[in-house]
């Protein structure tokens, strides 16, 4: 299966869920993929990958597609091992960004889903980190995957975005990915102490959306295990929030079943 974090806004948590939701499924035996689509590399970074001059990436692996690298590599090779058992990544690069007015102008955007359906047997999950733009590399992934999942941090600006992002997303998915499936939206950063959080969930829930159970605290660990580079379940496994992690895993999957393909 294949999942993608995606809202449009920076810095509300997509690097944050996507790694820790990948690290929660490696943690439970599952073999696991996490692809890094952002030239800021953000996710890459916290799954301990470290770009060398000779780690091939996820902009190679673009380049290889409009034919500017230099030998063939089949899809599996670009994927690195992390430190953590059963967590893979297609790491980003800088270079994403040079390379995306390339791609776009040479109609691109449906090679990602190409590349992934090869590499889909060799995961039982894939989780898909994105730019905080609705761009060349945030379509070609909402049109590669099965769902996606719309992290929300609690700020009365988002909850305006999140029905023009919808909107964005709903008319990619007419147009391109007819089966692509909105599992909803993930709540992080969450202070139930406040009440201004607790009225913009209300808000999402009137306007009918799906609001993805537990919420996510705004916790300091979360980002301590950023410094540190270890996410969440290896780095604090009984820790409140990698609970709610796993609990955030458990609702949107479920952990009997195999999601594989
Ligand atoms: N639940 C949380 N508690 C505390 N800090 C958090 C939490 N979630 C995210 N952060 C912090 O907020 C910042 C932004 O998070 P993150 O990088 O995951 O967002 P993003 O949407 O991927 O950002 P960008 O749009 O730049 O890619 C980071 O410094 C992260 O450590
Ligand atoms: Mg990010």
């Amino acid at each position: 299966m294949v999942s993608v974090v995606f809202n449009q806004k920076g810095g509300v948590g997509k690097s944050t869920i996507s790694t820790n939701l990948a690290a929660c499924c490696a943690n439970l035996g599952f073999k696991t993929l996490l692809v890094d689509l952002d030239s800021q590399g953000n996710s890459t970074h916290y799954a301990g990958i470290d770009i060398t001059e000779n780690t091939l990436t996820v902009a190679d692996m673009f380049r290889q597609v409009v034919g500017f690298f230099r030998t063939p590599n089949k899809p599996i090779e670009f994927v690195q091992a992390s430190p953590f058992e059963n967590l893979f990544v297609l790491p980003a690069s800088s270079e994403l960004s040079e390379l995306e007015r390339e791609l776009e102008s040479r109609y691109k955007m449906f090679k990602l889903r190409e590349t992934l359906k090869t590499l889909r047997p060799s995961f039982d999950y894939i989780f898909i980190d994105t730019p905080p733009n609705f761009n060349f590399y945030s379509k070609a992934a909402l049109i590669a995957a099965d769902n996606y999942i719309v992290p929300f941090d609690c700020d009365a600006f988002s909850a305006q975005a999140i029905t023009r992002l919808l909107d964005n997303i709903a008319e990619l998915k007419a147009d391109h990915n007819p089966a692509l499936s909105f599992l909803g939206v993930a709540i992080n950063q969450f202070n139930s102490q406040a009440k201004l959080p607790e009225s913009l969930v209300k808000e999402l829930e009137n306007e009918g959306l799906e609001v993805i159970r537990p919420f996510i605290n705004a916790t300091v660990k979360v980002k301590e295990s950023h410094s540190k580079r270890v996410p969440l379940p290896f780095y604090l496994p009984n820790h409140k929030v990698t609970k709610q992690f796993h609990g955030l895993f458990e609702t949107l999957y479920g952990t009997n079943e195999n999601n594989g393909e």
